[in-house]
C-alpha cells in the first residue's frame, strides 16, 4: 500500500494536516503519538510500572489499537480524550523511550500499512518505521508558533490551566527528550521535504503536500 509520512515536533501542525490530507486522499490517518499515548494509558490503568520496560513491551504487544472515524480505540473503547490529559502525556515519555516498546509499535504500524494506504504522523515514521515511504514530509515551526498553536488547542478544549510561557517551557523539555532518544529520535529523514509552517494556513500546508503527492503519482486528482 502507499505511505506518506509526516514527522516533526509537537505543535508544528502535523495532526490537523495529516487528518485533512488523509480525508482528501481517502486514505487512513495513523496518529502514532496516540499509539504511544494509548500504551501509557493502558499501563496507568493496569498499574504497570513505567520503569519496567519488559512489562511495558508485553503490554504493548497484547493491546489492540484502532483508528475509527477520527477516534482512537483501545481494546474497542474510545480513549481519544483521555490520552490527551497531562498525566497520560507525562507517562508517555518513559513508554516512548523504551526500545522494546518501540519495536512493538513499529510492528503494529507496519501491519497497518499492509492493509491501508496511510498518512502517518509521528517522529520516526520516515526514518525508522517506513524508510521506503513514497513521500516523506517533515513539518517544523518556530518554538513560539508551536506554543501558540498548543495554547489555542487547550483553550478550545476548555483547558485554561496553562500559560503560553509554561507551554514553551514544557515544549522545550519535550523536544530535548524527543531529539535525544537513543532509538526513534525525532529527525527529518535525509530524503524528507521540510516545510516550515510559520505563517502558513492548514490549507497551504495540505495543498503543498498534495502537490508533492501528485508529482510522485500518488494521486490522480
Ligand atoms: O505527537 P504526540 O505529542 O501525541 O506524541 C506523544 C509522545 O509520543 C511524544 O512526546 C513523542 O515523544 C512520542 N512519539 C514517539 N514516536 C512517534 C510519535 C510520538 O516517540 N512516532
Amino acid at each position: 500500500m502507499k505511505i506518506i509520512t509526516l514527522d516533526g515536533p509537537a505543535g508544528a501542525g502535523k495532526s490537523s494536516a495529516a487528518k485533512l490530507l488523509a480525508s482528501k486522499l481517502g486514505w487512513c490517518h495513523m496518529d502514532t503519538g496516540a499509539m504511544y499515548r494509548a500504551v501509557a494509558l493502558a499501563a496507568l490503568q493496569r498499574n504497570v510500572s513505567l520503569e519496567n520496560e519488559k512489562a511495558l513491551a508485553q503490554l504493548a504487544a497484547k493491546i489492540e489499537i484502532q483508528f475509527q472515524s477520527g477516534l482512537v480505540l483501545l481494546n474497542g473503547e474510545d480513549i481519544s480524550a483521555e490520552i490527551r490529559i497531562d498525566r497520560v502525556t507525562a507517562a508517555t515519555r518513559p513508554v516512548a523511550d523504551a526500545p522494546s516498546v518501540r519495536e512493538e509499535m513499529t510492528t503494529m504500524q507496519r501491519n497497518f500499512s499492509k492493509k491501508f494506504n496511510l498518512v502517518t504522523e509521528g517522529r520516526d515514521q520516515g526514518t525508522v518505521v517506513f524508510p521506503q515511504a513514497e513521500l516523506k514530509v517533515y513539518l517544523d515551526a518556530s518554538p513560539t508558533a508551536r506554543a501558540a498553536r498548543r495554547y489555542h488547542e487547550r483553550i478550545v478544549r476548555g483547558d485554561t490551566s496553562c500559560s503560553v510561557e509554561q507551554i514553551l517551557d514544557s515544549q522545550f523539555k519535550r523536544d530535548q527528550g524527543d531529539k535525544n532518544r537513543p532509538v526513534g529520535a525525532m529527525e527529518a529523514a535525509k530524503d524528507a521535504i521540510i516545510i516550515q509552517t510559520d505563517g502558513l494556513t492548514l490549507e497551504n500546508v495540505v495543498n503543498h503536500v498534495l502537490d508533492l503527492a501528485r508529482v510522485r503519482g500518488l494521486t490522480s486528482n
